[in-house]
């Protein structure tokens, strides 16, 4: 859990708006509320190249005039952590240096500035360093009968992606920081490519499952989409990345702001928030502090996420980036989730059978809400609720 500032401010970053930012997680109360990781995306090093002696990446001295090390001194001052960015190529997709040949000098000095935490992105890729074989990155809408259709290059059957040069690329950099004298956690960025899913485990901590997230609905709901038919790769350690959080960014309704939340938390998707902090109102505050979704995010004893048992309006098992699974459920300390989004574009009545929901064995639940913590009694065979247009019911079921 933590900040990225790649949403809201793009390249035009700085120490004062980083620090601002750690000062905020403590005076807003996120802090308290799980709120960790102060990262740094793109942009933060001298664009030109590298120390010509040290051949080290050089903080950019007007924007971070105390380097990276000053940054992460104030940040860990206020016991939180700071987090870096580098890609696993020749050159940052806003074209700064990166890390691909130089894997061991960064790693060690961002070791040495105090970084705990990198984001490594997927571009500046040298041909040399490219994939021969083109993943079938958009595979459920382009499979038929098994077979991913329209590929230029496609992978021999049986492929272990593992072995792709984008795995070797990512595990050169896991290598350098895992010789660092300070853990580092390591956050993927491949954008579903390679179908890291199947190896990042072990690599990373998170793997970035799609292109970049933007504040608008019909994103939030494609990758949304996406995300919910890799939800067998998660477990513990393996986190999908959906991208950092837009709420706050003026671009979606507050119901939508809810289920992005909501389905962030369900999928153990790292929240980042992307907004500017002091820009938060007390609603999205509060959205972003919900304890119970936080608490299903980072379960110490449940790893898997939810997942979807129903979709609702299309068949089981479509692909329909419009409207996703609107079922959901899983299990964690606090009882059964339970999740009801309504995709469609009036408010409707949405019934959770528990008959269909896999984690629930008997006929009587006693079901909480999830946004409120308010208690809504002991229900028979079903819970039904009104839920709004894009909006997402969470219910927590326990045996009554
Ligand atoms: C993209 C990445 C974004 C952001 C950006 C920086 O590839 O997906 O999250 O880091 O690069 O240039």
């Amino acid at each position: 859990m933590g900040w990225n500032p790649w949403n809201a401010y793009k390249c035009n970053i700085s120490e004062e708006i980083v620090v601002a930012a750690a000062e905020n997680f403590i005076a807003l109360g996120l802090k308290d509320a799980g709120y960790e990781y102060v990262n740094i995306d793109d942009c933060w090093s001298v664009k030109s190249g590298r120390d010509n002696v040290t051949s080290e990446l050089i903080p950019d001295p007007v924007n971070f005039p105390r380097g990276i090390k000053g940054v992460a001194d104030d940040v860990h001052a206020l016991g939180l952590k700071l987090g870096i960015y580098s890609s696993a190529g020749t050159e940052t997709c806003a074209e700064y240096p990166a890390s691909l040949g130089f894997e061991e000098i960064d790693a060690a000095s961002f070791a040495a500035w105090g970084v705990d935490y990198l984001k490594y992105d997927n571009c500046g890729v040298p041909r040399n360093w490219s994939d021969p074989y083109s993943a079938c990155t958009d595979r459920w809408t382009n499979t038929v009968n098994g077979t991913c259709i329209g590929l230029s290059n496609p992978a021999p059957d049986g492929y272990d992606w593992g072995t792709s040069l984008t795995a070797v690329r990512y595990r050169q950099m896991a290598g350098a920081l895992a010789k660092q004298d300070r853990p580092i956690q390591f956050a993927l960025c491949p954008w579903g490519y390679a179908e890291v899913e199947t190896w990042a485990k072990g690599v990373g901590s998170s793997f970035r499952m799609s292109k970049d997230i933007r504040a608008d609905w019909g994103r939030v709901l494609e990758i949304l989409n996406r995300n919910s038919f890799l939800m067998n790769y998660v477990e513990f350690g393996s986190r999908p990345d959906a991208d950092m959080l837009e709420v706050g960014n003026n671009g979606l309704t507050f119901a939508q702001e809810r289920t992005h939340f909501a389905l962030w938390a369900l999928m153990k998707s790292p929240l980042m928030i992307g907004a500017s902090l002091t820009a938060l109102t007390d609603d999205q505050l509060s959205l972003l502090k919900n304890p119970r979704l936080i608490a299903f995010n980072q379960d110490r004893v449940y790893g898997k996420p939810a997942a979807p048992y129903k979709w609702g309006t299309n068949p089981d098992w479509t692909f329909n980036s419009s409207y996703p699974a609107e079922y959901w459920s899983g299990q964690s300390r606090a009882g059964t989730f339970i999740a009801l989004l309504n995709t469609g574009s009036a408010a409707v009545n949405k019934t959770a059978l528990f008959s269909e929901v896999p984690e629930l064995r008997q006929r009587r639940y006693r079901i909480a809400d999830a946004w409120t913590g308010e208690h809504l009694g002991c229900h028979t065979d079903k819970f039904t609720t009104l839920v709004e247009k894009h909006d997402t019911a969470v219910l927590i079921a326990k045996p009554c």
